[in-house]
């Protein structure tokens, strides 16, 4: 076996100027954080006029079939809970997870959350079932649609499939 000399190491090759990029690359973002608001755990059940008869497991089940055929993964929430949805969102901030979020009744009044979704660092796509610009007035502004990549809304448990569709185009760009 030859035996290399010691000693003779060529020095390093000057280290190349990084310019604006962040240290390390971002991990391939290949979960995508399905995240629900108050109320939409009542889904099945709750104003089944409006929302339709799947409950959000059904949907989980659906997203999940259809995330996998895309080659992702899905993990879906709900809370009721403001400062619960507000902590996602700061994780998929750091984990660089693309996110599809129905606000729920928080779309229109908190500003808590969509400042926290100002902070994104992956594909955000808000969904929802109904179509609220049909509905009451005040269910006809969205506080978090400026911050999002785009809306989904009016096709029921179909916005989240066409929003994980939105979703996998934007993370191919
Ligand atoms: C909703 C519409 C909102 O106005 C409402 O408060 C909801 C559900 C939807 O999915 O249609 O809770 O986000």
């Amino acid at each position: 076996m030859a035996v290399q000399p010691r000693g003779d190491h060529q020095p390093e090759p000057p280290a190349q100027p990084r310019g604006d990029y962040p240290a390390e690359p971002p991990a391939p973002a290949t979960t995508v954080l399905i995240l629900n608001g108050p109320n939409l755990g009542r889904l099945g059940s709750r104003q089944p006029e409006i929302y339709g008869s799947a409950t959000l497991a059904d949907i989980e089940a659906a997203c999940a079939a259809l995330a996998s055929r895309l080659g992702l993964s899905v993990d879906v929430r709900q809370t009721d809970d403001e400062a619960e949805l507000i902590g996602w969102i700061h994780e998929a901030a750091d984990r660089r997870l693309p996110v599809v979020l129905n606000p729920a009744a928080f779309t229109h009044y908190s500003y808590a959350l969509r400042d926290a979704l100002a902070m994104r660092t992956a594909p955000l796509v808000e969904v929802h079932l109904s179509n609220p610009a049909a509905r009451e007035t005040f269910r006809h502004f969205s506080v978090v649609s400026a911050v999002a990549d785009g809306t989904i809304a009016g096709f029921g448990p179909q916005s989240y499939e066409l929003a994980i569709r939105a979703v996998a185009r934007l993370l191919c760009r």
